[in-house]
């Protein structure tokens, strides 16, 4: 049994929050033998239900978890955090303009940004969840330059869980025979869920798919708006955006980077680009990534036709708007 690691979860109140940290609790978020203690964020009004979802983790008796504490300040949320899940965040009210979008949110995201600076554990590491999530991590980031960038990365992670099922689904394959998926570029309907290197039981997914009469109009008329837009297709069936997902893929996120992704395939995560496939440097970018000893690597050299390139370019481009808009607005903190 190792030390218990500090989680601070942000937004603990909201839907997301509250699927995630009974599951950490269960050791779903840094394995069965690292006991937390949770620090859950909200803001002040919402202070008090989070006191509520503390009184129920007590209620759940975990074993691994050593205590909750609920703060409505940063920078005693994240004083000696090793693991922060941004969830919370300013959701886009009727009418709002994306300039508003981003400057609500970078208004949170450098405050945290500047506590995790200020006060998180030499270890510590994040994934943000909170849209738009790849800026808020990149804004976060730039508040904080005393640690290291890498470790502010954005949830792509349900995007991939998304575009692993629905190609079990159309090649009627099992969840566990599939590999090699990856979501590169943006969290939002920009990005680009390849195929291109999957498999499917060891074989190509694209022949497989083409066995069945799915060709590659499939993939970019079927399948990847499929994928890219399955958000609005669960708020339109389910009646409400998707929570529990959500919070498996951030579970998942911060689980395969810190204990390592399986030997004998990648997984997608948002991390700053060091330049690799013309993504420019630290723009955090979706990319395949393998995890090992607690570092999340970029897959190298993956050949990217035409198409894949188009699409990727298309996703950083959308990016690059977003950092010039908080740029503009005088949003980022010292580091560039
Ligand atoms: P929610 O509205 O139920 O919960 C958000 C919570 O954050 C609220 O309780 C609110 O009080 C809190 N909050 C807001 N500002 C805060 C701050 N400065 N400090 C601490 N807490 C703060 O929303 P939900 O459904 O839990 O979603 C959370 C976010 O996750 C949204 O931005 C949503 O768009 C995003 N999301 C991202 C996904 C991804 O794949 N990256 C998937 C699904 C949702």
């Amino acid at each position: 049994r190792s030390r218990p690691a500090t989680v601070t979860v942000t937004g603990a109140a909201g839907q997301i929050g509250y699927a995630t940290v009974f599951r950490a609790a269960a050791g779903d978020l840094l394995g069965p033998d690292t006991p937390i203690r949770l620090h859950l964020l909200e803001l002040p009004q919402a202070r008090r239900a989070a006191e509520g979802t503390a009184l129920e983790l007590q209620d759940g008796a975990f074993p691994l978890l050593e205590g909750v504490e609920v703060f409505d300040d940063a920078d005693a949320a994240f004083d000696g955090s090793s693991v922060g899940l941004l969830i919370g965040a300013r959701p886009r009210s009727q009418g709002m303009e994306r300039a508003d979008l981003l400057q609500a949110n970078a208004g949170i995201f450098s405050v945290q940004g500047r506590a995790v600076n200020r006060g998180a554990a030499e270890d510590f590491r994040a994934v943000v969840v909170g849209n738009p999530a790849n800026t808020n991590a990149y804004i976060a980031a730039s508040h904080a330059p005393d640690v290291p960038r890498e470790r502010f990365t954005a949830l792509t992670r349900l995007d991939h869980h998304r575009a692993v099922a629905q190609l079990a689904e159309a090649t009627g394959a099992r969840v566990a025979e599939i590999r090699g998926v990856a979501i590169w570029g943006n969290h939002s309907a920009s990005q680009y869920p390849d195929l291109t290197h999957a498999t499917v039981a060891g074989r190509p997914a694209l022949e497989v798919l083409a066995e069945r009469g799915l060709g590659l109009d499939w993939v970019d008329g079927t399948f990847i708006p499929r994928v890219a837009g399955r958000g609005a297709e669960i708020i339109d069936v389910r009646g409400g955006s998707s929570v529990a997902s959500a919070a498996h893929a951030a579970l998942s996120h911060v689980r395969d980077w810190v204990l390592g992704t399986p030997a004998d395939t990648w997984t997608s995560m948002a991390v700053p680009s060091d330049g690799s496939y013309g993504v420019p440097e630290g723009l955090v970018s979706s990319f395949p990534v393998v995890c090992r000893d607690g570092r999340a690597g970029i897959v190298p050299d993956l050949a990217l036709d035409e198409f894949s390139r188009t699409r990727l370019e298309r996703s950083v481009r959308e990016l690059e708007e977003e950092r010039e808009a908080v740029q503009r607005l005088g949003l980022l903190g010292p580091r560039r």
